[in-house]
């Protein structure tokens, strides 16, 4: 096992993993559309709250332990769903699932993996997970992805509403973006810095989108994300297709992507269960708000109808606990999960969820509250939020 001690922070892991990883698939963790400024807010929104420090408030007997929809959580922290995961590292989604299982917390594996459905059942002994769903043209292939995610033992359903196009991110365009990477003079001199991670490709059959290859009609070339999602992604998506998608799941229903609160609205008379204020780690509409400065007047709205959920911009502890003290019942971490993954494997997963706790546990006892279900927006110097 590697010393990780030396790493500290999320940051260093991300310094690691821009090394290792081939430089097509980090930049396409590393990106957010067109100017990027929605990506970069979602970061420095989070830097504007401030903290109020209290003390002599006796700080024993810490716990972070809550629920989201119901279910058991070390902290308030799930892995976001993000495409092509397994490209960071191989066998990815599922070294992610492993470390996500050991340290209690959930795990989202997305349409777009690299491993399937069936390949996290199989290797976290059938261990629950959630599943991200984009809505394709093809609602048979829909229907059998739902029924695949059944028999996985996948416990939430997450449905993902700002996706039916794709936002444009530059880097992927010039970097000619492929799952696996073609064999061009310049991706394979980019490939000859990155022996570790060619090492990991060589010994993993999973080299292209697991949930798809093999399962879905017509498909031929599945190699590039933005053709494969202009031509199967359904434009048309509606809050109808979100009730046939209810029914024919059945269990617990997750919405994400919502930034405005008369959608909040909608998501609310829905039924499903909770609901994430997200913009995709700013990668679809830029010029949008950040998700922390959109999270307010949402829960406002809703918040004691459906539970409210946050991504983007987290990067440590702090950032979750000011998501919760403004009314986020939990959070999702992608980045945060793709450059532990990235850096060193199952291990880095593990050292990116053991930075945030501890920068939670530690924060939370700075502001005076032992206890997470405690946390409020009074932990928060007014005017900063
Ligand atoms: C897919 O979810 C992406 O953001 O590329």
């Amino acid at each position: 096992m590697a010393d990780l001690s030396k790493i500290t922070n999320i940051e260093d892991l991300r310094v690691i993993a821009k090394r290792r990883v081939p430089k097509m698939f980090y930049d396409y963790a590393d990106s957010g559309a067109w100017t990027e400024g929605t990506y970069r807010a979602n970061e420095s929104d989070f830097q504007k709250i401030k903290l109020r420090q209290r003390v002599a408030v006796n700080m024993e007997g810490r716990s972070t332990r809550t629920t989201m929809i119901g279910q058991d959580v070390a902290m308030p922290v799930a892995i976001a769903p993000t495409g092509l995961t397994g490209m960071q590292h191989a066998d990815g989604e599922i070294l992610g699932a492993r470390a996500a299982k050991a340290f209690g917390i959930p795990f989202t594996l997305s349409t777009m993996s690299i491993c399937s459905l069936e390949d996290i059942a199989e290797n976290t002994d059938r261990h629950p997970f959630w599943f991200q769903l984009y809505v394709m043209k093809d609602r048979d292939f829909i229907e059998r992805l739902i029924e695949r995610a059944k028999a996985a033992n996948v416990t939430a359903l997450q449905l993902t509403l700002d996706l039916q196009i794709l936002g444009q991110r530059h880097k992927d365009i010039k970097n000619g973006l492929t799952a696996p990477p073609k064999p061009t003079i310049k991706n394979l001199i980019n490939l000859a810095t990155k022996p570790r991670w060619c090492m990991g490709m060589l010994g993993t059959k999973r080299r292209t989108f697991g949930n798809i290859a093999g399962h879905a009609k017509g498909v031929k070339d599945l190699s590039s994300l933005s053709a494969w999602t202009s031509e199967q992604f359904d434009p048309a998506l509606s809050w109808a297709d979100v009730e046939w998608i209810k029914k024919l799941w059945g269990g617990k229903l997750i919405l994400k992507g919502i930034m405005d609160v008369e959608d909040a609205r909608l998501a609310a008379n829905s039924g499903a269960d909770a609901l994430i204020v997200s913009n995709h780690g700013g990668r679809q509409l830029d010029g949008a708000p950040s998700s922390i400065a959109a999270l307010p007047a949402i829960v406002e709205a809703v918040g004691s109808e459906i539970e409210v959920w946050m991504d983007g911009g987290v990067r440590s502890g702090q950032d979750v606990l000011k998501a919760r003290a403004l009314g986020a019942r939990g959070t999702m971490i992608g980045r945060s999960f793709l450059y532990g993954l990235g850096a060193h494997g199952q291990e880095g997963v593990t050292r990116a969820l053991q930075i945030i706790h501890k920068e939670l546990d530690i924060t939370m006892a700075f502001c005076g509250r032992t206890q997470i279900d405690t946390v409020d927006s009074s932990i928060l110097l007014p005017g900063t939020f």
